[in-house]
């Protein structure tokens, strides 16, 4: 499995930089004094359990939040989001309007990333547990590498079910070119809910179509995502880390055939 970083060019790397620097504007700096202080604020009302693998937990302490809140605690998420997805889609993608599913979507911030490096004319849905943080994300306007409106639909379910559309019909099989997911995988859910969620990112792919997913940035959690997926005939293409600081990457895996 090759590093993502490796396998880019300079060229590429250093407009990766300058695209999440245009539009992610915050200093890493401020970023991380702001989600310090929003976890500091979180935790005083006790509800800072939303780092749990039981999943029912995690989802209880995040709809215990605010949206100003989310924000905070998200900051560095948001951050990491503009380095490792390019360099994850960076040359993988079909050049046609491609389908994307945006996992664990929160208020929009992944999705936003994912409207800027999708091809044009491309859509995305954004699957999302709290309610709260679904209304803001549609409030967002999504917008292309050109600038232009991208079509992106939010629905507030739990990933742990069959994904749907925002009319509530299952999604296809075989009718999807990405599954994404950010700051939720690694954190989330335990190994048996992760392979539940593999075994649906795999049902609504295409054959070859690609699945991006966080997983832990020490090689003994990569190692384990991996095996999860593997066992649904993933393969995984390599990894994409925002900063060799980053505790988290994010895997890319194509999957096999029918
Ligand atoms: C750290 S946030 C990441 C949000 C977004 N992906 C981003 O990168 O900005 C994790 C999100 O996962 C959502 N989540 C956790 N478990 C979920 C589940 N079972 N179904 C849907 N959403 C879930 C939480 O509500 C929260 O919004």
């Amino acid at each position: 499995m090759e590093n993502g970083l490796v396998r880019l060019e300079r060229a590429e790397a250093a407009r990766f930089r300058r695209v999440a620097r245009e539009r992610c504007k915050e200093g890493l700096a401020r970023l991380f004094l702001r989600q310090a202080w929003a976890e500091f604020s979180v935790s005083v009302g006790g509800r800072l359990h939303f780092r749990e693998t039981e999943n029912a937990r995690a989802v209880r302490a995040y709809c215990a939040m605010t949206v100003p809140e989310f924000e905070g605690i998200n900051a560095r998420q948001k951050w990491a989001n503009w380095r490792s997805i390019p360099r994850n889609l960076h040359g993988r993608l079909p050049r046609r309007p491609c389908r994307a599913v945006d996992l664990c979507s929160g208020v929009g911030d992944s999705t936003e990333v994912l409207a800027c490096y999708l091809p044009e004319g491309s859509e995305i849905l954004g699957l999302e547990y709290n309610p709260e943080f679904v209304r803001k994300a549609r409030s967002r306007i999504y917008r292309d590498a050109q600038g232009a409106p991208v079509k992106a639909e939010f629905r507030v379910q739990s990933v742990l079910e069959a994904f749907r559309d925002c009319s509530g019909k299952r999604l296809p099989d075989a009718s999807v070119d990405l599954v994404n997911c950010c700051g939720a995988l690694a954190v989330n859910f335990d190994e048996s809910a992760i392979g539940s969620l593999a075994a649906e990112i795999f049902r609504v792919l295409q054959p070859e179509g690609l699945a991006t997913v966080d997983a832990p940035a020490n090689c003994s959690g990569k190692e384990r995502m991996i095996r999860i997926f593997s066992r649904c005939r993933f393969d995984a293409l390599g990894s994409a880390q925002s900063c060799f600081l980053d505790r988290f990457s994010q895997i890319c895996f194509r999957r096999g055939g029918p």
